[in-house]
């Protein structure tokens, strides 16, 4: 059976470092070794939360680059957005029919961002976990790297998978697995160490910014937050010091190491001498990727053709699947 990736990322704003060593980095880690790999700039999912629309062009491309400049191969992996593939929404539309409200009523996302005004959040946000399954059912993928908190969706689509089975009595999909990061790969807040690291905290000094220069790098370092403790020898020592727990966290996650390595090494030190050493693998680990972000958010025709590759072999994919779909759901083909 072949093997595939699929994995996407919202573009609603910035591509910060939380999202390289959460996520990129590890899809990059998986490539090897397994066959085909498909990453997705999902913009139709960003439209159930955007204000308005006068981004979406512009994330998109930062979003197509980041994938590159964070090393993803675009002609060893395809790399195409959601909306150039309107089987996704086909699909999706199929399974509104078959999927439960209590489903989706039992989803954390929904109420995390519909917030305590649900009246007002839109049909697509509710929705949205249906569309996911979409997006992941489409192409038959068996791995699905994503964090921790989207592991209930993931869930849902192989829920959602066996329904349509059940109704049209007939297999159509591959089970997906998610793929979760062992590691400690949850990159929080610089400001406050019990919050992610997010592109809509109010702060610029919360977060690394992929495109921040190497004198922005420096000083989000210093300005972040930490104890006067000096770094203990393993990991333990750092429970209940989130944001000394995080520094730490993400030297070892740039540096390939864990935790109580980076502890063992830095044993004593105080965080002041230990950033000087964070700053420098950090700026070592952003600048190559900065750089090639630049270089490809300047050039439309390299961006034109990754993103066409991508397109041609994800429509090729999900015709095939929904060919199979529409044939068991007796739609009259079209003559
Ligand atoms: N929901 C994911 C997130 O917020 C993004 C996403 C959409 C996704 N469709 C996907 C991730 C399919 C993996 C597979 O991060």
């Amino acid at each position: 059976m072949t093997t595939r990736i699929l994995s996407g990322v919202r573009p609603t704003g910035n591509i910060h470092l939380g999202n390289y060593l959460g996520a990129i980095k590890n899809w990059v880690s998986m490539t090897d070794t397994i066959d085909e790999h498909l990453f997705c700039i999902v913009d139709q999912h960003a439209l159930t939360t955007a204000e308005d629309a006068s981004d979406l062009y512009e994330h998109t491309r930062l979003i197509t680059a980041a994938y590159v400049a964070c090393g993803i191969d675009p002609d060893k992996s395809y790399i195409f957005a959601q909306s150039h593939v309107p089987g996704h929404t086909e699909l999706a539309w199929y399974f509104n029919c078959i999927t439960p409200l209590g489903w989706l009523n039992r989803m954390t996302q929904f109420k995390d961002k519909a917030g305590k005004n649900k009246e007002h959040a839109n049909l697509g946000l509710y929705a949205y976990p249906v569309l996911m399954a979409a997006d992941i059912l489409l192409y038959k993928a068996t791995h699905v790297p994503v964090g921790e908190d989207q592991k209930q969706h993931v869930e849902l689509a192989r829920d959602i998978a066996h329904a349509f089975t059940n109704f049209v009595k007939r297999d159509v999909f591959t089970l997906p697995n998610p793929v979760i990061p062992t590691q400690s790969a949850r990159i929080m807040s610089l400001r406050d160490g019990t919050k992610k690291m997010s592109k809509s905290d109010i702060s610029d000094y919360s977060r690394i910014h992929l495109l921040d220069d190497d004198d922005t790098l420096a000083l989000k370092i210093r300005k972040a937050k930490t104890d006067m403790e000096p770094i203990p020898n393993t990991n333990e020592g750092l429970a209940d010091r989130p944001e000394a727990k995080n520094l730490i966290g993400i030297y070892a996650s740039l540096a390939n190491q864990n935790n109580d390595t980076v502890c063992s090494a830095f044993e004593g030190k105080t965080f002041s001498v230990f950033k000087t050493a964070l700053t420098d693998i950090l700026i070592e680990h952003v600048r190559p990727i900065r750089e090639k972000l630049i270089l490809l958010l300047d050039d439309k025709t390299e961006m034109d053709r990754i993103l066409a590759r991508g397109a041609d072999r994800a429509n090729e994919l999900a015709a095939v699947s929904l060919a199979e779909v529409r044939s068991s759901l007796n739609l009259y083909p079209r003559p």
